[in-house]
């Protein structure tokens, strides 16, 4: 989905970290579901992937910015690139594609 909105938009886009941040933004590597009290999953997870990613990988500032700003607006400061906004506004649209398509 952000590959997609990158390719319609007329502007430049760093496709390198825009898949990057796609791939590891909810790198959280936990399931949420399981019953553990994870009430604000939604609010603390962005910095759960992000210290996951950096474990794993090597992350550029725009790939840290992608995977620690996706929440918006759930979480208060929003993206500060191109490409964090992209995945932002795809991760709204597949969530609001799976809720009312997909249950
Ligand atoms: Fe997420």
């Amino acid at each position: 989905m952000s590959v997609r909105i990158a390719k319609w938009l007329p502007i430049q886009v760093n496709m390198d970290a825009l898949v990057i941040g796609a791939l590891l933004h909810d790198y959280f590597l936990y399931d949420w579901h399981d019953g553990k009290g994870r009430h604000l999953h939604g609010f603390t997870h962005p910095e759960c992937a992000f210290r996951n990613a950096e474990k794993d990988y090597t992350l550029s500032p725009r790939v840290k910015n992608i995977i620690i700003r996706h929440m918006f607006p759930l979480t208060p400061v929003p993206p500060t690139c191109t490409e964090a906004w992209i995945v932002c506004i795809a991760d709204k649209i597949c969530a609001i594609e799976e809720t009312l398509f997909r249950r």
